[in-house]
């Protein structure tokens, strides 16, 4: 599969397959990981160097501490030391903190080197690792950065097979978002396999629908917003709630379904909320959520205009739409994910 210049490689064994495109002068890979990657890295490491480079691995901090550019300025430095040039490869390996900041290091070391990826969470494979977003956080999450496509990402199901529940079912939640905005067999796969369901599967259709979008939008027109489906309300949970990601993006599904519902004519949040409990992701914000701070999170939220918030909707599992959604829906949403009050 190819999407805007990368090459997309999903398969058991992937690691054992090319793991580098061809590419004339190429001496030096450094293979930029973290530690719960570094399994993996070291496996790239070693097949890399047995057929001759001369590779390097570069650690960062682990998660999202590795997206700074404190990091990204180290890591120059590394590559660097290295002799690397233009002709050389940075392969990033590791969850989208990785690639993300693997990616932003490769598009501005030396005006742009080549990066490869090599996506070792769930979230990973079917969400970060695809679409050429790049960055690293300065202020605010994500707020610098370049769009810039890796040459190959590489994704092993064997590796996404052995993964931890926990990181399972985050992955999980941005491929159901995947099947709600552009594959209603998705859906039904995740509806009828739950957790259990086959990785080569989803991660394959989950990447098709966000490559169908990205060549269609690559720069966010119009069409790549609706990538954005739960992430308005699911942002602000996310600061608010200290869940991580993946579950912020399945309450902020259940809180979109209800306003879709209620401003979009859709049916099927009720079946939304049911394939969401049965991945084992939360439906309702866990604790004592603060109305007041969620609603001034969502205000904050980067969609908003004059009359209102801008929001990805349903008006059938695979057709979304963005609607502008006043305050009194903003209420109906947080009623859906259990937040009550006067906040
Ligand atoms: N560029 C994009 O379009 C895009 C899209 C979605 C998310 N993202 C970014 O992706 C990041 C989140 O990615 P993530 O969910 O992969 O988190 P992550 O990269 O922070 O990884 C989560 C944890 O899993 C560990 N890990 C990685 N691979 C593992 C493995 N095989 N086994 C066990 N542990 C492993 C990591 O070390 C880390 O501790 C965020 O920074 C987000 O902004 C980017
Ligand atoms: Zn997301």
């Amino acid at each position: 599969m190819a999407v805007v210049g990368s090459d997309i490689l999903i398969k058991r064994g992937a690691l054992e397959e090319e793991l580098l495109p061809a590419r004339e002068g190429r001496s030096r890979v450094a293979v930029l990981s973290q530690a719960g990657a570094i399994g993996v890295a070291r496996t790239v490491h070693d097949r890399l160097a047995a057929s001759g480079l001369t590779v390097e691995l570069v650690t960062v901090p682990d998660g999202e501490d590795a997206k700074s550019l404190d990091v990204a300025r180290d890591t120059y430095l590394a590559l660097n030391q290295m002799g690397m040039t233009r002709h050389d490869s940075i392969v990033a390996v590791g969850g989208g903190s990785v690639t993300d900041l693997g990616g932003f290091v490769a598009a501005t070391y030396l005006r742009g080197i080549e990066a490869i990826y090599v996506p070792t969470t769930l979230l990973g494979a079917v969400d970060a690792s695809i679409g050429g977003k790049t960055g690293v956080n300065v202020g605010g999450k994500n707020l610098v950065g370049v769009f810039a496509h890796p040459a190959r990402i590489v994704i092993d199901l064997d590796v996404l097979d052995a993964l931890p529940d926990h990181l399972r079912r985050q992955g999980m939640s941005e491929a159901l978002k995947a099947g709600l905005i552009g594959d209603p067999d998705l859906v039904v796969l995740l509806e009828q396999r739950g957790l259990g369901a086959d990785l080569k599967e989803v991660v394959s259709r989950a990447v098709a629908v966000k490559t169908g979008i990205v060549e269609a939008d690559f720069r966010e027109a119009g069409q790549r917003a609706m990538l954005n489906y739960g992430h308005t309300v699911g942002h602000a949970v996310e600061m608010s709630a200290g869940v991580s990601h993946g579950e912020a993006v399945a309450i902020g599904m259940v809180a979109a379904g209800a306003v879709s519902a209620a401003l979009a004519g859709f049916t099927g949040a009720e079946r939304q909320r049911t394939i969401i409990e049965s991945l084992g992701l939360p439906v309702v914000v866990p604790g004592e959520p603060d109305r007041g701070d969620l609603l001034e999170l969502i205000g904050l939220d980067k969609k908003r205009d004059a009359s209102g918030i801008r929001m990805v909707l349903l008006e059938a599992i695979g057709s979304p739409v963005l609607k502008t959604v006043d305050d009194d829906l903003i209420e109906t949403a947080l009623n859906a994910i259990g937040v009550t009050g006067n906040g």
